[in-house]
């Protein structure tokens, strides 16, 4: 029986991804020894290198993640070995018929699987997928492509991507990522939801008031602009990561847990979405702030940012699903560079308790007494669930208090790395987290017209100081639903 081996090639492997996550993911499944027994991975990109240049520019970012204590230097080594490099242009398709005679020379004897993982600016995807495909396919066995987004601007743009796409492979070959779904806790909302009692009954408007999804970061588009300029923090992050958490959190019970079930349910109820209007964003820019003797620069102090630039850097959303589950629950996304702190989290906060017997006890801010759970996503990863609880003593006082499972006090193994999870299931061809051209679809149809108006109205962002909790107008936003931010309570 012939076995099986695949080629893995990083195209872009000079690259900020390609050097920070990918080549240490492929290795940390390496070590763990989940990477199939015979594989080679290639490098690919425009510059000049050895395989040896290649090997020392991927050692200087690997670490040994999994097992601190031991010296993973043989490990590495022997993973390096398993490591080429092949110089060739994006667009030339006598290059990557190169790549595929090297490919070959190592496939002998084998059946050849073939992963390409396009680490590269989008305005070079379907070329690459043109020469990749036409000239380094797989003869005998599977061919994948993996990307990364953007998917395009607009419905228009990603609408035209994938359709080009799928000229040179077919929906099955394309894996595409969004690295926010190979993170643990994203993973485990369904877990959480679907197997147990305590919460799956209560997962519906009859008992959640409002759910947050909440990303912050405490750091600029620092080195990033270039890129960052053209997109903004609702293409960055909104319409990609956070409507993917939302899609999984509010979904209805797929039939299985087969990829395809699952997406089915996602899709559903992203069509099911109001389309976002003007009203219910909000869009902020950070400014330049000095702290001390420290200076933070503005979004604008980026020398590759125009210095009238609108791009947002925040931005606060309020979502609807118009469906039986959900109507009228706001769904509330926030995300924002250059803010106080580095943090990703699902907030669900739950209605009052009708005729609540203690409500004297909270005064007149009954909100104060209404449960909250919290799935924080990173950093620290923790699932908790705000409770009232009685304050010990001859008296009758409560308190909020916290069931708190904090990852790293319950488990000791170290959580893997996104980039791990989504790689090993390419290789795996397991297609669960990977987006489905629909569902993209239907994500890009919710943004896009907000999107076009932001623009066209050229909209003025709301300045607040880098380092900050972001604009005001996210209170103003999220009180005209009737809701408070969980995370500034
Ligand atoms: C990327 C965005 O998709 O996610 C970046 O393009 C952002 O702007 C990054 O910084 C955040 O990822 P993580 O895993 O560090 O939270």
């Amino acid at each position: 029986k012939v076995e099986p081996t695949i080629s893995i090639t990083v195209v872009g492997a000079s690259g900020d991804l390609a050097k920070k996550k990918i080549f240490p993911a492929l290795f940390a499944l390496f070590y763990e020894a989940c990477l199939p027994k015979h594989f080679t991975i290639f490098g690919y990109a425009r510059s000049k290198m050895s395989d040896e240049e290649l090997r020392n520019m991927i050692s200087r970012t690997l670490t040994c993640r999994i097992d601190k204590r031991e010296n993973c230097g043989d490990k590495m080594d022997e993973f390096l070995q398993r490591c080429f490099y092949h110089a060739g242009q994006y667009t030339s398709e006598e290059d990557f018929l190169e790549l595929h005679r090297k490919l070959k020379e190592k496939e002998i004897g084998r059946l050849p699987n073939r992963l390409f993982y396009l680490s590269i600016p989008p305005n070079i995807f379907v070329d690459v997928v043109r020469c990749a495909s036409r000239r380094a396919s797989s003869e005998s066995g599977w061919t994948r492509v993996i990307v990364e987004k953007p998917f395009g601007r607009d419905s228009e743009s990603s609408g035209e991507l994938t359709r080009c796409l799928k000229q040179y492979l077919t929906e099955d070959q394309i894996f595409r990522i969004d690295h926010y779904l190979g993170k643990e806790l994203v993973e485990n909302l369904s877990v959480l939801r679907f197997s147990n009692l305590v919460f799956e009954p209560l997962w519906s408007r009859n008992c959640i008031r409002n759910v947050q999804l909440i990303f912050s970061e405490d750091f600029g588009t620092e080195g990033r602009g270039g890129y960052f300029d053209n997109y903004g923090i609702i293409r960055d992050i909104m319409q990609n990561h956070l409507l993917q958490i939302l899609a999984l959190f509010a979904m209805e019970t797929p039939v299985t847990l087969e990829a395809e079930d699952i997406r089915n349910e996602k899709v559903k109820v992203l069509r099911s979405m109001r389309q976002l209007v003007l009203d219910d964003v909000i869009v902020g820019q950070y400014k330049g702030h000095t702290k001390g003797a420290k200076s933070y620069p503005a979004y604008i102090d980026d020398p590759t940012v125009p210095k009238d630039s609108l791009t947002p850097t925040f931005a606060a959303a309020a979502l609807f699903i118009d469906n039986a589950r959900w109507d009228g629950v706001p769904f509330l996304m926030k995300a924002g560079k250059a803010l106080h702190t580095k943090r990703a989290e699902i907030r669900v906060q739950f209605r009052h308790v009708p005729g609540n017997l203690y409500k004297r006890n909270f005064g007149t801010d009954l909100d104060k007494a209404t449960n909250e759970l919290v799935l924080r996503v990173q950093p620290d990863e923790a699932i908790y669930l705000k409770i009232n609880n009685k304050v010990p003593g001859l008296g009758m006082r409560l308190d909020r208090s916290d069931l708190n499972l904090l990852y790293k006090a319950r488990y000791t193994k170290e959580i893997p790395d996104a980039y791990e999870r989504l790689l090993l299931d390419a290789i795996e061809g397991e297609r669960r987290l990977f987006i489905r051209s629909d569902e993209l679809d239907a994500a890009w149809k919710l943004f896009t017209p907000v999107l076009t108006e932001l623009e066209e109205k050229k909209i003025a962002p709301e300045l607040y100081p880098y380092g900050s909790r972001g604009p005001i107008g996210a209170h103003y936003l999220a009180a005209k639903h009737n809701v408070r931010w969980g995370d500034l309570s």
